[in-house]
Order: C-alpha cells, then structure tokens, then sequence
C-alpha cells in the first residue's frame, strides 16, 4: 500500500505531462512499425532506446529498481514486465504488449498497447479487443468528484461479462516526477468506494485481462508476471489527468 500523498499539478506540471505523454505515443507508434515475424524483442528494445535519445528524452525503465532494458515486451501468457531478449522471435499469430515511459524534462509519459503479429487466432483478437474497451471504460468514469472504485469497477464488469478475468497483482498508478507513486489504481472494484478525483491528479490506468484465471506467476528472472494457466494476457495503458470538468488522456499522438 502507497503512503505517498497524492499531487495536484499545476497547468504548468500537466502542459509537462502532455509533452511527456505525447513522445511515449509517438514512440509507440514508432515501435508498432516494427512488429513482424522472425524479430526479436531485444531489436525492438534497442530501436526504442535510440529513438529516445534521438528525441532528447530518456527511458524511465532502463535502470529502474534494477530493470535491465529500456520498454516492456509481454507476449502471449506474459501479463507485463517481459524483459526483451534476443532469443525471443516473434511469430505469426503471437501477440505482444509494448509498453514505454519515456521521460522528457523530467516528467513521465507512460503508455503501452497490445500488438496483433499477423493473424491472431479468434480468442485472441477477442481478449485484445476486450482489453482495449476495458481501458476505454476506465478512462470514462474519471471526473471530479468519482472515487477510484468507479474505474476499477467499470472495467472489472465489462471484463467479466465477457469470460475474461482481472489481474489484481498489479494497478494503475499515480505519475509525474515520481514514475510509481500515489495513488493506486485497482483494475477491480465497486463503485462508490476509494478515494475521490480532483483536477490535477494524474495517473496511469493499466488494466491487464487474462482469457483464464487471474492468477500470476513470476518467472525465476524477478520481472516477467506470467498467467498461472499460461493462458493469454492482454494489457493497454494511458497516463490522464484528471481536469475541471471530466478527463484528459496524456499519452495521445
Ligand atoms: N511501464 C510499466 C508501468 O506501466 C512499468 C515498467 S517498470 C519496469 O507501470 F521496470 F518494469 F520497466
Ligand atoms: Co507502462
Ligand atoms: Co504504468
């Protein structure tokens, strides 16, 4: 459980945000070009670190309580935290989640998607789409005045109305300087319950849905969250900002 306080920042700090916000989709875009059978993620890795330096910012990962690389690639089972490898080539029918964090002038811009390679089977392109929907869900019950509850439990209905599950071991999370901080946000829930918005805040919602059980397992490398049933995975995330009369999404092309 975060202690932090949560933040309210200024126009200024959100016009950061928005710079921020907008390279990490930028970047994403970039990345999605790349996306074919027979690559490897540590290629995607490392296009990703030199783009971002080529763009004046830096990658909040690489180095991050001991994170080796500079993004986020989690295929298939994976839930998140997939360490990019050589020995990973991606394959017709795979699907693969890019996440990035990009920091410019010191403020985070954190979002990520989730790829078809080629084809996807039916379940696949289902879970995916599903996903993304979840986000959007989420996204829509920010407003002054809602309580965190509200987004958890927007997505958590729309996923298991579906025959999807959601993972609980990891949330949405607050942004700014500090890349994790105040206040989480579970991608589970009933209305009415948590904290309530207020323009200013800003954080990330993230939900991963799995085809099974919502169960992880963590590999034996410390990062990489696997489905217990090692069933698919599929995860989309935006930073927003909470404004005066509704939301804004930060990490938007
Ligand atoms: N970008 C991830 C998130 O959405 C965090 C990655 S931290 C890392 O919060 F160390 F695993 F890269
Ligand atoms: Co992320
Ligand atoms: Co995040």
């Amino acid at each position: 459980m975060k202690t932090e306080t949560i933040v309210l920042l200024s126009s200024r700090e959100i016009e950061k945000m928005r710079k921020a916000g907008r390279l990490a989709a930028k970047l994403l875009q970039h990345l999605e070009s790349m996306i074919k059978p027979g690559i490897s993620t540590l290629e995607i890795d490392e296009e990703a670190e030199r783009w971002t330096q080529a763009h004046g910012a830096k990658s909040a990962p690489l180095g991050y309580k001991g994170y080796p690389r500079s993004i986020c690639t989690s295929v298939n089972e994976v839930v998140c935290h997939g360490i990019p490898s050589a020995k990973q080539i991606l394959k017709e029918g795979d699907i693969i989640n890019i996440d990035v964090t990009p920091i410019v002038d010191g403020y985070h811009g954190d979002t990520s998607k989730t790829f078809f390679v080629g084809t996807p089977s039916p379940t696949a392109k289902k879970l995916v789409e599903v996903t993304e929907e979840c986000l959007r869900r989420g996204i829509a019950e920010v407003k002054p005045g809602a309580r965190i509850g509200d987004i958890g439990a927007a997505i958590q209905e729309y996923a298991e109305s579906q025959g999807f599950s959601v993972v609980r071991n990891f949330v949405g999370h607050g942004i700014h300087r500090v890349f994790h901080t105040a206040p989480e946000i579970p991608h589970y829930g009933r209305r009415g319950t948590g904290k309530k918005l207020r323009p200013g805040m800003v954080f990330t919602i993230e939900p991963m849905i799995n085809e099974g059980t919502w169960e992880v397992e963590m590999l034996d490398d410390g990062w990489t969250a696997v489905t217990r049933d090692r069933k698919l995975s599929a995860q989309f995330e935006h930073t927003v900002a909470v404004t005066e009369d509704g939301v804004e999404i930060l990490t938007l092309p």
